[in-house]
């Protein structure tokens, strides 16, 4: 929105679930037009940081900013796309309507959809290549698919702001390169993305900043100075070998 240069601020927030704290004192301003990877190992919070941002999850402490607003009042300029597993993919509605859920916060509820809402829809699915797919019921999609079919509802939606939790966990290629496209799309669109990801390697290739996450910050920065060896192997602690042996199982 007009003014604010910092797209997210989150200052000192701490965030448990059964009194048990999953995020201590986390404070992280993401300007407006950077595209940022939260890194950790599993259950260090990344889901709920993302979920915190959507005013998701109870604080215990702490506040979250979009804008300058708080979440509740700028819920509408932020597009979240869940971690995969985290959807009802039962649920009988085709390719097209569900990247039609994208529009609804353009319109009133009693206008119907518009030609222009039609475009950006045609438009969103071309970007993520499932035009072919418009007609399909949504569990009939392969998991790569299905994640698509959520990233063209998040760019339907035309927010400032995309989050988007694990979008290249276990995708195939032809996903990886449409996910990867639009990241580039967003940057020069000049959007604030995050992205919770898994893989190091690729860290500094997708991202201008990374968040290194294990219930606290443990760095934030330029990837060449947040992916140091020892600061990683502090995080993930034991855990580091066991993430590189399951991506050469993938491999
Ligand atoms: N709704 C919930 N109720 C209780 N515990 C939860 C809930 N959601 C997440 N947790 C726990 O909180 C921790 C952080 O979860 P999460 O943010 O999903 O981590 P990550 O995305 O980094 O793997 C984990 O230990 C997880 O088991
Ligand atoms: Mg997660």
């Amino acid at each position: 929105m007009p003014g604010s240069n910092i797209a997210i601020k989150i200052e000192h927030l701490t965030v448990s679930y059964q009194a048990k704290a999953v995020l201590v004192d986390v404070s992280l301003d993401i300007p407006r037009g950077s595209v940022v990877g939260i890194l950790g190992p599993n259950g260090a919070g990344k889901s709920t940081i993302i979920k915190s941002v959507m005013g998701f999850v109870p604080r215990d402490f702490g506040t979250v900013e979009v804008f300058g607003q708080p979440v509740a009042h700028a819920r509408g300029l932020v597009a979240y796309v869940p971690q995969r597993g985290q959807i009802d993919w039962t649920f009988p509605v085709t390719v097209r309507d569900v990247v039609t859920m994208g529009r609804y916060g353009h319109r009133r509820w009693y206008q119907s959809i518009r030609a222009e809402d039609r475009d950006k829809v045609n438009h969103s699915l071309e970007a993520v290549r499932m035009t072919e797919f418009s007609d399909r019921q949504i569990g009939q999609l392969s998991g790569g698919q299905q994640q698509r079919v959520f990233m063209a509802r998040a760019l339907a939606q035309e927010s400032d702001i995309l989050l988007l939790d694990e979008p290249f966990a276990g995708v195939d290629a032809a996903t990886e390169r449409a996910i990867a496209g639009l990241l580039a799309g967003a940057r020069e669109e000049n959007k604030t993305v995050v992205v919770v990801h898994h893989d190091l390697e690729t860290a500094a290739e997708f991202f201008d900043r990374v968040v290194l996450l294990n219930r606290r910050v443990y760095a934030y920065g330029p990837p060449r100075e947040v992916l140091d060896p020892d600061l990683l192997s502090e995080v993930y602690g034991g855990k580091l070998r066991a993430v590189s042996w399951a991506e050469e199982d993938k491999a």
